[in-house]
């Protein structure tokens, strides 16, 4: 097992910059998640650290060792992509014995080693067969018993689950979660599934354009996320973004007027802030309240979806076209066509200013 150090790791692609200034540690047994938008960087940090892309700039540490030009069989890594390519041609058993053969590996240990992954993944039965003649979640499980049977430090995902249909990668995440709390390694795991990443993470990070935007527990990030960006990124149905003007704010809190709300009081420290400065106001859905309307907090019902567990209301408000989401347990009492003010659980919600930071909480602000 090992912990992973990236100190400002920067990977340049002829003149494009796509990892810029990464500084992140991962502890020895962590499951760490990279989660981010297409074409944000999240395959090419974690082939860096697998050694199958060269590092242009900063240091990566294995246990407190620069591995920068360490080839990737060195490293200790064992790596499982989304495209799980097993060899068709061979069963099972040859599949996961494949690279500890070429690594010259004893042909006892190989055994030992394949048959005692094959227990931990389930495969026992299978080891037999051939590729073909498996499930899609059965591949998945060879391909990790693959990168597995060598006993990596490090075991890295790169989006493993994405080919697979919605309950299956239900399961299998469930399973890689199951696997880590038995096994116990270090796993670095790329996704742009936000469940995925809240539910098997002990800590994620948030790539936006080659930067880091985040990095926090699960918890951290949807109840304190750091940017506009990482508020929108995490939780589904997204948070709800209306604009907001700062009236007045000291160290203990700020008074803001919200676009068709109204004037309210909200915790954040705008200590340094000037009176009139633009905000966005951030409010998940389930911290949205429904009442009857008054004159100066009027918003349309236009649409009422019941999920069986829960129901979203989507609130389109007299100025500006952007729907909020309202999200509460079925049944709803609200109807399409209605007409609701808007309140909030405002212990809750967010504040960003013009560059989407988020101002912090007046507490936070004193803890610091
Ligand atoms: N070998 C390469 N040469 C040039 N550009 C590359 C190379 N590999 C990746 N890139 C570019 O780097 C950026 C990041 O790519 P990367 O594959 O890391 O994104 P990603 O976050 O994994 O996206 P996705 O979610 O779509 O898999 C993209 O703009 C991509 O085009
Ligand atoms: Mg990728």
């Amino acid at each position: 097992m090992a912990s992973v150090t990236l100190s400002k790791i920067n990977k340049v692609f002829g003149s494009d910059h796509i990892i810029n200034d990464v500084d992140l540690h991962i502890g020895d047994g962590e499951f760490v998640v990279f989660v981010g938008p297409s074409g944000c960087g999240k395959s090419t940090l974690l082939r860096l650290i697998a050694g199958l892309e060269s590092i242009s700039d900063g240091d990566l540490s294995m246990d407190d060792i620069v591995v920068n030009d360490l080839p990737p069989r060195e490293r200790g890594v064992g790596m499982v992509f989304q495209s799980y390519a097993l060899y068709p041609h061979m069963t099972v058993y040859d599949n996961m014995a494949f690279g500890l053969k070429l690594a010259k590996t004893a042909k006892e240990t190989v055994h030992e080693r394949v048959m005692s992954t094959a227990k931990i993944l389930q495969l026992e039965e299978l080891l037999h067969r051939k590729p073909k003649a498996l499930s899609g979640g059965q591949r998945q499980r060879v391909a990790m018993g693959r990168a597995m049977a060598r006993e990596p430090r490090i075991l890295l995902f790169d989006e493993p689950l994405s080919n697979l249909d919605a309950s299956l990668r239900v399961q299998m995440r469930n399973e890689i979660a199951r696997l880590h709390h038995r096994l116990g390694s270090t796993m670095i795991y790329v996704t742009h599934d936000q469940v995925e990443a809240m539910t098997l993470a002990d800590k994620i990070v948030v790539l936006n354009g080659g930067y880091v935007e985040q990095v926090g527990s699960p918890h951290e990030l949807y109840q304190r996320p750091a940017t506009k960006f990482v508020a929108g990124f995490m939780g589904s149905p997204t948070m709800n973004f209306m604009p907001a003007e700062l009236l007045a704010g000291n160290t203990s809190g700020c008074r803001v007027r919200a676009t068709g709300i109204g004037e309210l009081d909200l915790p954040q420290d705008a200590q340094q802030r000037q009176s009139g400065e633009a905000l966005t106001l951030g409010i998940r859905p389930e911290h949205l309240c429904l009442a009857a309307p008054t004159d100066s907090n009027c918003f349309d019902i236009v649409n009422v979806e019941y999920l069986g567990n829960e129901v979203y209301v989507y609130l389109e408000p007299k100025q500006g076209d952007t729907l909020l989401i309202h999200r509460s347990e079925a049944p709803s009492q609200w109807k399409e066509g209605q007409q609701v003010s808007l309140a909030a659980d405002w212990e809750k919600v967010h504040l960003f200013d013009d560059s989407g930071t988020a101002l912090k909480l007046a507490e936070q602000q004193a803890a610091a």
